[in-house]
């Protein structure tokens, strides 16, 4: 057997062959079938894009209209799904939440027929139809208020924002909340997508693949970064406190969050994305003093770590995107996985084509041959 270099975090250790998206972190390209991200992002839909990234191409006038079709009027969840959501705790965090409920859809939808086209469609069209509808759910519950029902006549980035606070949001607001999503939808091999495609190669159904990617995706070092972000901003309160603080951090060897990613060592490109979106939020809804703080921090990481290729990545300006929407802060993961669902999906159906179960091998550093010690001699 051909023995391998031990890389720590598998960094540049290829996991897939894959067509989904590519990332050139030099230069700071993302594409997604070979689009780049700027443009879809000016062009396309989140359920367009995520067609595109699910099926390989773009879909036809037709093709687009039947999926948005599917995906309105399969919004719904079922009442037992709602009562087990009633039952979590009010203070557990939503991504522990979706990562449940996610779970549970598999408890409802047993039958598992990977072979089969319609049941692949099914699956997708499920899942991306009630994700954003059990996020909105727990949120309006652990309020202590009844969930909305999805509006038909709403599409996909609106009808969320309407069920998280049952008021029809401003154009503008569901336009650059449907082109965080198509930014936040997929990014190669990064470590939630691994976890679904370990867990796909298992050919188990694909609720336990979501459900593995949510719970992925929720550590700070990967989507869980964007609520720190904000934490961070709130801290350091100032313009004037952001040099002592990064200052801080890199004397206690501390990571800085929202800065820094395996791949880039540019500006993340959707992090420049979104800092625009971010800037025509606050030209039509008011300023954010958060904004400030957030620019001097860009130029102190910069003149600190650029040389390291250290820079903004997607979670430094997308928290401040949903604060100006007044989204709570603990469910900027959450969103992050309605997005990546879809970029899941498409990696799973990838898995399914051509599967062969994940099982690396290990570097063993342990003992050999120890001799039991019996209890009472220890
Ligand atoms: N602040 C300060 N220094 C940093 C940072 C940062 N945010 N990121 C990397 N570095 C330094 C690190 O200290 C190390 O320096 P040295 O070589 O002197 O020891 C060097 O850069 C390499 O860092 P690493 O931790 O080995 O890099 P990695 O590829 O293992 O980790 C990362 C990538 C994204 C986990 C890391 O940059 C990080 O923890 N960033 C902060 C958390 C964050 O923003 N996460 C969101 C990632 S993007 C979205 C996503 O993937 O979900």
């Amino acid at each position: 057997m051909m023995v391998c270099e031990y890389k720590p975090g598998l960094e540049g250790i290829p996991a897939a062959q894959s067509s989904i998206s590519y990332v050139d972190g030099q230069k700071g390209i993302l594409e997604y079938r070979g689009i780049r991200i700027e443009e879809l992002a000016e062009k396309s839909t989140f359920l367009e894009t995520a067609y595109l990234l699910i099926w390989g191409e773009l879909p036809t006038k037709e093709e687009l209209k039947a999926f948005e079709h599917e995906v309105r009027y399969h919004r719904r969840i079922k009442y037992r799904i709602r009562d087990m959501m009633k039952c979590f705790p009010e203070s557990g965090h939503p991504m522990d939440a979706l990562q449940a409920s996610a779970a549970a859809l598999g408890l409802f939808y047993s039958l598992r027929d990977l072979h089969n086209p319609v049941y692949i469609r099914d699956s997708v069209v499920r899942l991306i139809a009630t994700i954003p509808t059990m996020v909105a759910a727990f949120q309006l519950m652990r309020k202590g208020n009844d969930p909305v029902r999805p509006r038909d006549d709403l599409d996909y980035s609106a009808n969320f924002l309407y069920m998280l606070d049952e008021k029809e949001p401003d154009p503008l607001m569901a336009r650059v909340f449907d082109i965080c999503l198509i930014l936040q939808v997929e990014h190669t091999m990064n470590a939630s997508t691994f976890s679904a495609r370990v867990t796909a190669s298992t050919l188990t159904d694909p609720y336990a693949v979501v459900a593995s990617a949510v719970g992925t995706l929720g550590g700070p070092l990967h989507g869980g970064a964007n609520e720190e972000v904000i934490q961070m901003l709130e801290k350091i309160g100032s313009v004037e406190n952001v040099r002592p603080y990064i200052e801080d951090c890199l004397q206690r060897k501390a990571k800085i969050m929202g800065f820094g990613h395996r791949v880039y060592k540019v500006k993340d490109p959707r992090a420049t994305i979104l800092q625009g979106l971010a800037e025509q939020l606050f030209e039509k809804f008011g300023h954010d003093k958060f904004y400030d703080i957030a620019q001097e921090m860009e130029r102190v990481v910069e003149e600190k770590l650029g040389s390291k290729g250290i820079y903004p990545n997607i979670d430094f300006y997308s928290g401040l995107v949903y604060r100006k929407m007044g989204i709570p802060t603990d469910l900027f993961t959450p969103i992050f996985a309605i997005a990546r669902v879809a970029g899941w999906l498409a990696h799973w159906k990838e898995q399914l084509a051509e599967n062969r179960i994940f099982r690396p091998t290990q570097v063993y550093n342990g003992l050999h041959e120890v001799t039991y010690t019996p209890i009472d001699k220890r």
